[in-house]
């Protein structure tokens, strides 16, 4: 018997996680569908990185755990090889503290073990988020579209920057600013002003249309980026669709759990 016909395969899939049902199913159990249907011969798990939303979950009855507590369960099961492939966009803060340190220390226990890189990371992902946000814009007639990524204080961050630097390159009134990190909206307004745009389209830039989506970005309190948007005589129309309902983005974690697979049985 060969290696591979002996081993027991599994992939985790890891994101930050959601509250909303909705969310969950446009955004999050299509891309699992999706790789258990290219993956036949793996079962396919899921882990939240958000202790919050596990536990908020955990009050409505439904068991989703951490990375960390995935793998165990995984080799309390008998699982020989073992995919790790996150749904996050960059390898910051979750990445790192949620992710690759805790799992490191198990790795041993397994005969192959792989984490992948989430999806903004390789020049081929940054073509392919491109193709996905072209999809968006051609479906709103092409009109300008802003983007609202999460953010981050950590440096990986600068995958925003990166991006947009591709996008300029196409000339395309696409713009992209963050919640929680740099830039901001107000670094993009000025931008918008000067170009004299009076319509745009706001998309989410995260794999599912959560708080941040339904709230900072699409809600009617001031602050939201509609509103302030609208004040500044901009028509601002929210789609509240995350990135997981994008086949094409579906197709770039494919991509990267064939990538794992060939680091798990070489050749
Ligand atoms: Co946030």
């Amino acid at each position: 018997m060969t290696e591979r016909k002996k081993a027991k395969k599994v992939i985790l899939i890891v994101s930050f996680g959601t509250s909303y049902r909705e969310a969950e199913e446009s955004c999050i159990t299509p891309v699992e569908n999706r790789v258990a249907s290219v993956f036949g011969d793996y079962d396919v798990r899921r882990a939240f990185t958000s202790g919050i939303i596990i536990r908020k979950l955990g009050g409505e009855g439904r068991v989703i755990q951490m990375p960390i507590d995935a793998v165990r369960t995984i080799a309390d099961e008998g699982f020989t090889h073992v995919i790790v492939q996150p749904l996050l966009f960059m390898k910051g803060h979750e990445f790192n503290n949620k992710i690759v340190n805790p799992l490191t220390a198990l790795q041993n226990s397994f005969a192959g073990f792989v984490i992948g890189d989430p999806l903004m990371c390789s020049r081929d992902d940054f073509q392919q988020m491109e193709d996905i946000i072209a999809v968006r814009k051609a479906s709103v007639g092409n009109e300008p579209v802003l983007l609202m990524g999460h953010g981050t204080d950590h440096p990986s961050n600068r995958v925003y920057q990166k991006l947009q630097i591709r996008l300029d390159k196409e000339n395309r009134d696409i713009f992209i600013a963050t919640v929680e990190g740099s830039p901001g909206l107000d670094d993009v307004v000025p931008i918008l002003l000067k170009r004299g745009i009076k319509r745009i389209h706001l998309f989410p830039l995260m794999l599912v249309a959560g708080d941040h989506a339904r709230n900072d970005m699409a809600g009617d309190n001031e602050d939201s980026w509609r509103s302030v948007l609208e004040r500044l005589g901009i028509e601002a129309i929210p789609h509240v669709r995350g990135m997981g309902e994008s086949v094409l983005l579906q197709k770039l974690v494919i991509q990267h759990i064939r990538t794992c697979q060939g680091m798990l049985f070489p050749g």
